[in-house]
């Protein structure tokens, strides 16, 4: 006899995993792929920050921190925010990953039949947490006209009584775009006259490339953010993350996050203290310029293949592509340069549905050199 929860039927699995079966398949069989489906930086942990995890081990940094985290490593995440908005220490909450600060976030705002409105396209996890904890996501379609973001009157005019939160992520997976610095001001000041809650995912943040966008913690206290040692800091595999947390929701989320999680892994949190020291930091930072010198190969590359991307993305490592010169059928296209290129990339559908069958996205989290081949490889296959 087998039980299952309605919510199942709701919850989407990642159509890339099928892209990456078929993927994996095809290396078995000694074919090259390139990956240009894969959301996490190439790069490997700074050396530092790994051998920092192994003194930690070796150290006997094996058993369970505080809920919230350590105070050195909260101390030090709150210290890396501007002076001018610097949260205190006490709001930062340690979490497993962005992953675990948007849960804790989800069940401690919302009831049944709470909405949340979050962008189509959008990461697709964002849609299938609110689910989780009963709530009620609303996807709204964005296009570049708003840089594939919500604004402050998009928010208003999709606001009714149920709505409980909005969320947004600058800059965005799968679009790479950043909410303006004015916008930002505006959506704050409308989502608290509206009575709601402002949930905002900065975890591509350090991933800008040019003119830094400050924290929207700028703009107001009052607001969850949501960031992770994940992409620029290049620990996705440690799983963790943190969440600055109004102040009065604060005992809220401790007790959800002692009974969620316990706490964060503490070899991580430990080797996480040394990732704001000046070393780390600057080879994080030429990271950085590899990522933009990437985008700025692949961009013009993909535009002159035929890809409409109708504004250049300032953040993380994608480009989300109109491939309706091509075909009108996204999924069906992205398998069929699978099979017969090697390259991998990802299908709209993961990101919602508004126009997903006519857009792709392609990470740039892998080497100038296999870009440069995936876009040879794209050309023959298109003229085909
Ligand atoms: C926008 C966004 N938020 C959150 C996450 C989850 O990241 P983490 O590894 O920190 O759980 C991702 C991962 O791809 C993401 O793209």
């Amino acid at each position: 006899m087998t039980h299952r929860a309605d919510r199942l039927k709701t919850i989407q699995p990642f159509y890339v995993m099928d892209v990456l079966g078929r993927a994996k398949a095809m290396e078995a069989e000694g074919k090259s792929v390139i990956h240009l489906e894969i959301g996490e930086p190439d790069f490997p942990t700074p050396a530092v920050v790994v051998q920092a995890g192994i003194h930690a081990l070796e150290q006997g940094h094996t058993h369970y921190t505080a809920a919230l985290g350590l105070a050195a490593l909260r101390e030090r995440i709150a210290q890396q925010y501007a002076k001018s908005y610097r949260p205190s220490a006490s709001q930062i909450v340690i979490t497993p990953g962005a992953s675990g600060a948007l849960q804790l976030v989800f069940a401690a705002l919302l009831n049944a039949g709470d909405k949340v409105l979050m962008t189509d396209p959008g990461y697709p996890c964002n849609r299938n947490f609110v689910t989780l904890y009963g709530g009620a996501p609303v996807a709204i379609p964005v296009q570049a006209d708003t840089a594939y973001q919500l604004t402050a009157d998009s928010i208003k005019r999709h606001w009714d009584s149920d709505v409980r939160a909005v969320l947004l992520a600058s800059p965005s997976n799968p679009t790479g775009t950043v909410i303006a610095d004015d916008e930002l001001g505006r959506i704050v000041e409308t989502v608290a006259g509206l009575g709601g809650v402002l949930i905002v995912d900065e975890i591509y943040h350090g991933l800008i490339y040019g003119g830094d966008a400050g924290s929207v913690l700028k703009h107001s206290n009052n607001v969850f953010v949501v960031n992770s040692f994940s992409k620029y800091y290049g620990m996705t595999g440690w799983r963790l993350g943190w969440l600055v947390t109004p102040s009065a929701y604060l005992p809220d989320i401790e007790k959800l996050a002692q009974n969620m999680f316990i706490a964060s892994s503490t070899i991580a949190q430990h080797a996480a203290l040394t990732v704001f020291e000046p070393e780390v930091i600057q080879e994080l930072e030429q990271r950085r310029d590899t990522f933009r010198q990437r985008r700025d190969y692949l961009l013009p590359a993909l535009r002159e293949l035929g890809f409409e991307i109708p504004i250049k993305p300032q953040g993380a490592f994608y480009l989300y592509a109109d491939c309706q010169a091509f075909s009108k059928d996204s999924f069906a296209f992205v398998i069929q340069l699978l099979e017969q290129t090697g390259v991998a990339i990802t299908p709209g559908r993961d990101f919602g549905v508004y126009q997903s069958e006519t857009h792709v996205r392609f990470s740039y989290a892998n080497t100038l050199e296999h870009l440069r081949e995936a876009v040879q490889r794209i050309r023959h296959f298109l003229q085909k």
